[in-house]
């Protein structure tokens, strides 16, 4: 595909999972990538997939972890020094940690929060800003079927994935005037990526069964849902059941059905 757009998208998290397949239809279309992640020798080996299946775009990386103090702004900072103006921003980059809140570790709860919300919330601060000054820009916000439904045993995740969801939809009505901004919101539900052996899930039966969804599905709902300006995107039929089961039932008893769910990821 040849380099038809000459705009730019940045994603975090693009060297797996749904960051990896968002960025391949932002190179299908002819769209340049800044690739972010963490683990250098990993992105490496992502952008060189993308560089040699999609020859003519421009594929810059980023590696820095995202969950440290001040590393979003970094992340800007660098962009910014490559000259590189963005038009999409993918804040996908995110983890997850099974456990029971009175056991999990405090340190890496508070490292998660920061990548799933600090990071989030800086990053749309800095290229908002910026899209509406120059009137045109896109965002996509990874956020997850979580932020319709309480997830003991998940606690904390949840917790950061409901920030995204409502944090986003109120800055879609603080921002409806400017047309040609837009931000939109992926909730995907379980999908076959990483995600599950970074929250040591590996082994539930939520993981292994059929309700986990294809991570390019996943992404091709988002990526088509952020170009068509939507607000929100539930890419699949299982992710729409959760969210009408979120929706529907009080939170109580959607605790008490997600606990009993995910009963085996306690030890
Ligand atoms: N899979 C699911 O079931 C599911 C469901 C709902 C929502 N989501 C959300 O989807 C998003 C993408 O996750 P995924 O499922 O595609 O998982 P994944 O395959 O584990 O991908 C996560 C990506 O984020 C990057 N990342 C992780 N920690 C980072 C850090 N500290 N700094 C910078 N980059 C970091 C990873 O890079 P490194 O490997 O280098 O760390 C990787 O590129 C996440 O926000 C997740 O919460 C996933």
């Amino acid at each position: 595909m040849e380099n038809n757009s000459g705009k730019t998208a940045l994603i975090t998290g693009a060297s797996s999972g749904i960051g990896y397949e968002l960025t391949k239809l932002f190179a299908k279309d002819g769209h340049n990538v800044v690739m972010v992640a963490h683990h250098d020798d990993k992105l490496q080996q992502a952008a060189q997939q993308i560089k040699t299946e999609f020859p003519l775009i421009r594929v810059e990386t980023v590696s820095i972890d995202l969950s440290k103090d001040g590393s979003a702004d970094r992340l800007y900072s660098i962009v910014q020094d490559r000259g590189i103006q963005i038009e999409y921003l993918v804040n996908n980059a995110g983890f997850g940690e099974k456990g029971q809140f009175l056991e999990t570790d405090l340190d890496k709860e508070i490292a998660m929060i920061h990548l799933n919300t600090i990071t989030v919330l800086t990053l749309t601060k800095r290229y908002l800003r910026e899209m509406i000054n120059r009137g045109s820009g896109r965002i996509l916000q990874v956020s997850s079927v979580a932020a319709f439904l309480p997830h003991p045993l998940l606690a904390v995740y949840a917790g950061t994935k409901s920030f995204v969801k409502s944090f986003s939809e109120s800055l879609q009505d603080e921002i409806k005037e400017h047309k040609n901004v837009t931000i939109t919101v992926l909730c995907p539900p379980p999908t076959e990526t990483n995600f599950f052996e970074v929250a040591h899930m590996e082994n539930s039966k939520v993981v292994n069964s059929p309700q986990v969804q294809d991570a390019d599905e996943v992404a091709r709902g988002g990526y088509d849902g952020m170009m068509n300006g939507d607000a929100r995107v539930l890419p699949t039929l299982v992710a729409k059941m959760y969210a009408a089961q979120g929706i529907t039932l009080p939170d109580s008893i959607n605790a008490a059905i997600v606990h009993s769910q995910l009963e085996d990821i306690k030890k």
